[in-house]
């Protein structure tokens, strides 16, 4: 599908970035026909700003603080992000809730990754909630960006098995290795136009998707 543009696409992070990286790593092999114009970040030290850094991404940094309430932090983040004219918003691990207005204003051209299986488990600490339940099943989705907290249709998810000898450290990690294999494929997925929310409804090769598609991971 190289005939096509690459993917304009900005990231969001908070933390460690390690999705990011993924998504940087794919685009870098050519795996992801993306063009990953800016990384932002609500934290200044989020060690993810040094990944972009090094791949010489532009990176953003705006600071909550600044701001007097939070409609004026989204407005101003909203002014700055469609300034670059994005196409599409990866929410990989940024750890502020956006507000209606900033969703409305790209709805259907934002994925938020998660560390579950929604719809179980929006939220935090959604290992440690995994092994309280004591779920047998875990893993993590790629879902579009709706009012609802981690609420939005889902896309893909990656699955795995919990173990007796899980703990939240080995779930963290299993968990996220399957993430860095669903984010890039679901970006790839709009790179190449296959993927597209219409009416609120998950559109995959002109398919409705009714459940994400599901990918298992390793035991
Ligand atoms: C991931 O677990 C993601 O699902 C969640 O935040 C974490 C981000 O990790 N939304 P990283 O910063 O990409 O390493």
């Amino acid at each position: 599908m190289t005939h096509l543009p690459r993917l304009k696409v900005i990231v969001l992070i908070s933390g460690q970035g390690t999705n990011l990286q993924a998504l940087i790593r794919a685009q870098q092999t050519g795996e992801l026909h993306s063009d990953i114009r800016a990384v932002f970040s609500d934290r200044i030290d989020a060690p993810g700003l040094e990944r972009a850094r090094q791949a010489d991404i532009d990176t953003r940094h705006l600071e909550p603080a600044d701001f007097d309430n939070r409609p004026a932090f989204d407005a101003a983040l909203a002014r700055e992000i469609l300034a670059l004219e994005p196409e599409l918003l990866v929410l990989a691990g940024f750890m502020r809730v956006l507000g209606s207005d900033f969703v409305e204003a790209f709805r259907g051209r934002v994925l938020n990754i998660h560390p579950s299986l929604l719809p179980r488990f929006p939220g935090l600490n959604t290992h440690r909630r995994v092994l309280a339940a004591g779920d047998t099943v875990h893993g993590a989705t790629v879902h579009f960006v709706t009012e609802t907290l981690d609420g939005g249709p889902a896309v893909i998810q990656y699955r795995i098995p919990v173990g007796s000898d899980d703990t939240e450290d080995s779930l963290k990690f299993r968990v996220s290795r399957g993430e860095h294999i669903i984010l890039p494929r679901a970006v790839g997925w709009c790179a190449e136009q296959r993927l597209r929310l219409v009416n609120g409804a998950v559109m995959l090769d002109d398919r409705e998707l009714n459940q994400a598609v599901m990918v298992d991971g390793e035991a």
